[in-house]
């Protein structure tokens, strides 16, 4: 057996800043500490801080008065910041610079009297936080047949967003879809996909060519995980999107199968080399790590722990 480990993979600069304000605030201020949402979209890692005391909400009014609440890397909608505030509640924005840009894109084309339409997954608590920047001037569309049946006149001053963990060809398609049907719609330069999902996505696109199966570590409520797998499996290769170790299945792998193995970008790299070391022991596979690009991101921590620790 052969392992493609494809690079980049795994944590992005906005996880690696979301867990560090997470640490940093446990180690500040103690147990319990609040957490609106999932601090990243990853099983093994909300667990562990499950067990150091963090407890993780969906609704501010389990916070305590006075308590203090992180805002997960998927951003919030001001309804959450203000009810914080209400609730007299210390609050720690970990959200994700590049979340937070189409924030102010939202704000701004609202501002400006704009219709968007954010193109997103609903449900998603990045698309929940970014639609409450103007509830009453955004539309969701996920793919082109939404497009199709938007019924917004054909004059409409139209603005488009995107989520940031998108499938980049998806996207390009339901923006290409609004495009026609809307030609005077503006929107930021590209899309609002983030440098780390297309670098992931790129990575898993380059390489699946040479691979017999694909094994994508990541969480199912995992955006830009599960766009890892979905994309393997338009060339009609197998993937497996897999927390941990222990969900590998052994009849997935024969002994001479090519494996690529990645990671979505709030997938911790312990337990992909836990996925490897099973492999080697298992099937004598050897690993080739195979770059497809250099990534040298990162963002600081939130600014009201900067001031705490003097970073
Ligand atoms: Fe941010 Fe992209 Fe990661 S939006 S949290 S850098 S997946």
């Amino acid at each position: 057996m052969n392992i493609i480990l494809a690079n980049p993979r795994g944590f992005c600069a906005g996880v690696n800043m979301a867990i560090d304000a997470l640490e940093t605030a446990l180690r500040l201020f103690g147990s319990p500490l609040y957490v609106y949402h999932e601090i990243v979209h990853n099983r093994p890692i909300v667990e562990k801080f499950q067990k150091l005391g963090v407890v993780f909400v969906d609704d501010i009014a389990e916070v305590p008065t006075g308590g203090t609440v992180l805002y997960s890397a998927h951003g919030v909608s001001p309804v959450i910041r203000k009810h914080s505030e209400e609730r007299n509640l210390r609050a720690i924005d970990a959200t994700c610079p590049l979340v937070t840009k189409v924030h102010k894109e939202a704000i701004k084309f609202a501002r400006e009297g704009y219709t968007i339409v954010l193109i997103g997954h609903e449900g998603h608590d990045e698309v929940i936080g970014t639609m409450g920047e103007a509830p009453a001037n955004m539309v969701l569309v996920e793919d082109a047949a939404d497009v199709a049946a938007l019924t917004l006149p054909a004059d409409t001053k139209l603005a488009f967003l995107t989520q940031t963990t998108l499938s980049v060809d998806e996207a390009r398609a339901v923006i290409e879809a609004l495009k026609q049907k809307y030609p005077q719609v503006v929107g930021p330069n590209k899309d609002d996909i983030c440098y780390a999902t297309q670098n992931r996505q790129d990575a898993v696109k380059k390489l699946v060519t040479e691979a017999d199966v694909v094994l994508v570590l990541g969480s199912q409520n995992s955006s830009n995980s599960q766009r890892l797998a979905e994309l393997a499996r338009t060339t009609g290769t197998p993937a497996h999107l897999i927390d941990r170790v222990s969900e590998l299945r052994d009849e997935w792998f024969r002994a001479d199968d090519t494996v690529l193995v990645t990671a979505g970008a709030s997938a911790p790299e312990e337990h992909v080399q836990d996925c490897i070391d099973y492999l080697k022991r298992k099937f004598g596979a050897s690993v080739e790590t195979r770059t497809v690009r250099e990534e040298d991101v990162n963002f600081p921590l939130p600014r009201e722990l900067r001031v705490l620790t003097n970073a």
